[in-house]
């Protein structure tokens, strides 16, 4: 099917060589992924990675590692295919295809950015910018589809960052919140997926010239508005994995052509290593059996006239599939003139009282009221910062996250001022990492995944124990209290710290000491720890 698709027979209008590209569009992807460098055992899962005959992805120049295992995508076997699950559903890993890391990498968000990921689900490259931004910064990871919604929220909660919040828009018209704009936008187009072959075999069959000129108005719509909500002197990466130039170059043309303030910086120096082609400048229009097609076609489709755009195009990136041994991706990044002018001040012509905006919907997240933060605070010894609530949940975020709520904003063209202390008209589905379950409006017990995070800061719902204790506890899945554990008057949702190496895992106590674990946690804490793994107990 390949041989007579329409794909290859266009691939030979972009390149000579389109029979090699061929050749290196079939065989299954290897398994990679992207080590978290916010977990505190990140050297564990990189010698765990190493020890089943991974390697490192060279080129990869982020925060963590990235490695290629040496299987194909989805064909771990036994214990590596559990281990596997274990540290992606935990977060310490993330799967992800190695060409699609490239876009964050060009990205460049840095701690105490405000960022925009303006087509996010199902959250591979949301998660990889939270590992650039440590604890500070904020991530609005943006997604239009409801059902996508949900795969978002539930591929950020399992990273357990506390700079994303998830928010569900039409990218085209998502609010100018932040006023001041962003310091970072990704927009990672909806595409064709023209490079995807070796992951989505059926694009051979499917692909047609016109579904990238389908699709070419909506992209170019989002990267037009991502021009917009970028700072003078900020950066967008627009990404598609598509080979085709009418959604990528063609796209990224017709937003220079609108727009002075912003140009576009080399990709390459970027992205040192990468084995990627510039952009190109000139492209035919293809008919849907792929041959040169003499229809008109609107000018922001067709290669630029202009030489000071189509000179520019050479500055962004293609890389194909046979070149990098994985998927098709084209990269361009765009930078806004530093001195380019502020949106200019509408005249304003109302004010509103807080009293007369709609409130935020009740399950958004919402700073933490006087008496709701006074009454964590006496039952955890200290109050940590940055708390939110969210229905029965506590969520940990960033002071940058505050700060977003916090600011005023605007409404019909800026001509209406809204009081900030509101998220409106954001619609935030998500915020931080999921910290700890409420019971009777009071906290009940920090949930497991903000154990290390949280244990060491709460005098009063954490203790050090002695290592034999939580080996104890890992292996039996409870264990009875004992004079020396420093748990006399306990009752409730605990944080055991363990004195020798700082692991934390949270239990519960009660007549005895039971262990508050997944099953995934327990296995690898167990494994890090060199105990014999009780098949029972990992429910
Ligand atoms: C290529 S995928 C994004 C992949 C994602 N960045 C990742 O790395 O995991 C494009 C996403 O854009 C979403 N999308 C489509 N139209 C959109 C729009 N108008 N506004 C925002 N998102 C949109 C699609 O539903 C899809 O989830």
């Amino acid at each position: 099917m390949a041989q007579n698709s329409i794909l290859l027979r266009a691939v030979s209008h972009w390149r000579k060589d389109a029979g090699d590209w061929l050749s290196g569009s079939f065989d299954r992807l290897p398994e990679t992924v992207r080590v978290n460098p916010l977990r505190a055992d990140c050297d564990w899962t990189e010698g765990w990675l190493k020890g089943i005959g991974s390697q490192r992805i060279a080129w990869f120049s982020g925060p963590g590692s990235a490695w290629a295992l040496p299987f194909d995508r989805g064909s771990a076997q036994g214990d590596v295919k559990e281990i596997l699950k274990a540290l992606h559903e935990t977060g310490r890993l993330t799967r992800q295809e190695a060409s699609s890391m490239l876009p964050v990498l060009a990205l460049g968000a840095e701690q105490g950015d405000v960022v925009l990921d303006m087509c996010a689900s199902p959250g591979s490259k949301t998660t990889q910018i939270a590992e650039h931004m440590g604890e500070c910064g904020l991530i609005l990871a943006n997604e239009v589809v409801n059902s996508r919604v949900n795969m978002l929220v539930t591929n950020v909660q399992r990273h357990g960052s506390r700079t994303v919040a998830v928010v569900h828009h039409d990218g085209r018209h998502i609010p100018r919140v932040p006023e001041s704009g962003f310091d970072r936008i990704l927009v990672d187009a909806p595409c064709t997926g023209s490079g995807t072959t070796r992951k989505n075999p059926d694009v051979w069959g499917k692909w047609l010239p016109s579904g990238g000129r389908s699709l070419h108005d909506l992209q170019l719509a989002l990267l037009t508005k991502a021009s917009v909500l970028v700072k003078p002197g900020g950066r967008v990466v627009y990404s598609t994995c598509s080979l085709d130039p009418v959604e990528d170059e063609a796209v990224v043309a017709e937003v220079l052509r609108s727009s002075d303030a912003m140009s576009l910086l080399p990709v390459s120096p970027l992205l040192v290593g990468v084995p990627g082609e510039e952009g190109r400048a000139d492209w035919p229009n293809l008919n849907d059996d792929g041959g040169p097609s003499d229809e008109d076609f609107p000018e922001s489709m067709l290669p630029p006239k202009e030489p000071g755009i189509s000179e520019q195009l050479a500055r962004c990136m293609r890389v194909w599939n046979d070149s990098i041994d994985g998927g098709g991706f084209f990269l361009a990044v765009l930078e806004k003139s530093t001195d380019a002018p502020q949106r200019p001040t509408p005249e304003i012509q109302s004010f509103l009282r807080p009293e007369d905006v709609k409130p935020d919907p009740e399950n958004s997240p919402q700073p933490l009221s006087e008496s709701m933060a006074s009454s964590i605070e006496s039952a955890w010894g200290a109050l940590p910062d940055d708390l939110w609530l969210r229905g029965k949940r506590l969520l940990l975020s960033t002071p940058e996250a505050r700060v977003v709520w916090e600011s005023e904003r605007s409404r019909r063209g800026g001509r209406t001022r809204i009081p900030g202390s509101r998220w409106r008209p954001l619609k935030v589905m998500h915020l931080g990492l999921s910290a700890a379950q409420l019971h009777g409006g009071e906290v009940e017990r920090v949930v497991a995944g903000a154990a290390r995070v949280l244990g060491p800061h709460l005098p009063s719902a954490s203790c050090e124990v002695d290592g034999a204790l939580i080996d104890n506890l890992l292996e039996e899945g409870n264990a009875l209290i004992e004079e020396g554990h420093g748990l006399e008057g306990v009752r409730g949702g605990w944080i055991l710290i363990d004195s020798q190496n700082g692991d934390c895992v949270p239990v519960w106590v009660g007549e005895r000491i039971s262990l508050m674990l997944g099953g995934a946690e327990r296995l690898l804490l167990t494994l890090q720890r060199g105990l014999t793994i009780n098949q029972n107990n990992n429910e």
